[in-house]
């Protein structure tokens, strides 16, 4: 083998040029992380205005600014598109990317249905393209920690999850949060966490009951949640984009229980112990946000070839827009 095949693969091991379509609130959080991922470099910013495109590309020293979604598909030596628009347009964003074979990380939820998720799926395989969902609370090492506590018995048998994610929105009624045309409500923003930790614990429910209050705008405001489970085993879950709550996740099992604390979803504590003895308590701090395991995970995939995350397969975002579109039918809210 001659020294010129060998040096394009040793030289994208080292870097992954990212793309960020949207740079909206958490694209500046997922840009500041990107500095912490070794090999990532912020290559290319696409917003609907070139002026705020260059402004976020300058601040995170980023070579290419774009003023169209689209202006950012011819851009040379991108690997990969982080979509942070909200979440009425991710499937139609996603879909620019893939159509083009680009790969794409997704931000939560991945798209409004399950009909789009199953369209992007689609198009991701017919263009052996990589898609993941930004589902980044499934890369923290106190989340494999939870998983493996839970698989190995340490609290028995899994029982109860209860786990809340409340927020008290500043959005205006046309804000992301409120606004059914951008995809508002509490279930699809933040019940999306809760609902994601039941689902890799206890898998898919056989029945779910919702109660739920909605907003002037037609949303849901607060959502409560029970996922029911064959075996004596429950998951009662709370959402809200009013009201700002402990953002905890507890799960019980026959002979102890685990505890995430404030905030679970991107968790730097966890507590367990059987219900008789002293507890133990982990610690994992980060740094930065957090985005960095998610990050990391996408280019692993992207250096190995990989078309999809064995942690977050396309598979699971499936099953998750699957069950939050039954909550989200039973808590009475429709999108167009
Ligand atoms: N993983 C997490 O921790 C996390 C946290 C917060 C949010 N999120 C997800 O990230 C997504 C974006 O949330 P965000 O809080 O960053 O939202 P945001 O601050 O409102 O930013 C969204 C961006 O989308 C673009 N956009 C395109 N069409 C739009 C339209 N019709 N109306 C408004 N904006 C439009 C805008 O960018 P340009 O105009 O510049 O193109 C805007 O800045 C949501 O899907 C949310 O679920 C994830």
């Amino acid at each position: 083998m001659n020294t010129s095949t060998l040096q394009p693969r040793q030289s994208r091991a080292r870097h992954i040029n990212w793309g960020i379509i949207a740079p909206g609130r958490i694209a500046g959080k997922f840009a500041q992380d990107l500095l912490l991922a070794s090999g990532a470099r912020l290559h290319a910013v696409a917003s609907r205005s070139l002026e705020k495109a260059a402004a976020f590309a300058e601040r995170y020293s980023a070579p290419h600014a774009f003023g169209s979604y689209e202006a950012l598909l011819d851009c040379p030596d991108l690997d990969v598109v982080y979509i942070a628009s909200p979440h009425a347009f991710h499937c139609e964003h996603a879909l620019l990317c893939l159509e083009r074979g680009i790969a794409v990380l997704c931000e939560k939820p991945l798209a409004m249905n399950a009909g789009q998720v199953e369209k992007m799926i689609a198009t991701a395989r017919r263009k052996n393209t990589f898609l993941m969902e930004a589902m980044w609370t499934r890369f923290f090492p106190l989340m494999k920690q939870t998983i493996e506590l839970v698989k190995s018995g340490a609290i028995g048998d899994l029982r109860t999850i209860r786990a809340d994610f409340g927020f008290h929105s500043k959005d205006t009624p046309d804000g992301r949060t409120f606004s059914k045309a951008l995809g508002g409500g509490s279930i699809l923003d933040v019940g999306i966490y809760p609902v994601f930790l039941t689902l890799i614990l206890m898998g898919k429910p056989e029945k779910i009951t919702v109660h739920a209050t909605h907003t002037a705008t037609g949303v849901d405001e607060s959502c409560s949640m029970t996922l029911h489970y064959a075996g004596n085993r429950m998951a009662q879950l709370y959402s809200s984009v009013v009201t700002q709550t402990a953002v905890e996740a507890w799960i019980y099992g026959t002979k102890g229980r685990i505890h995430l604390p404030s905030r679970f979803h991107h968790p730097k504590q966890l507590t367990y112990g059987d219900y008789y003895s002293a507890e133990t308590t982990f610690h994992h701090p980060y740094p930065g946000n957090g985005y960095q395991f998610e990050i990391e995970e996408v280019m692993s995939c992207l250096r190995q070839d990989k078309k999809e995350s064995e942690k977050m397969p396309l598979a699971l975002s499936l099953e998750l827009m699957e069950v939050l579109d039954e909550i989200v039918r039973l808590a009475g809210v429709t999108y167009e």
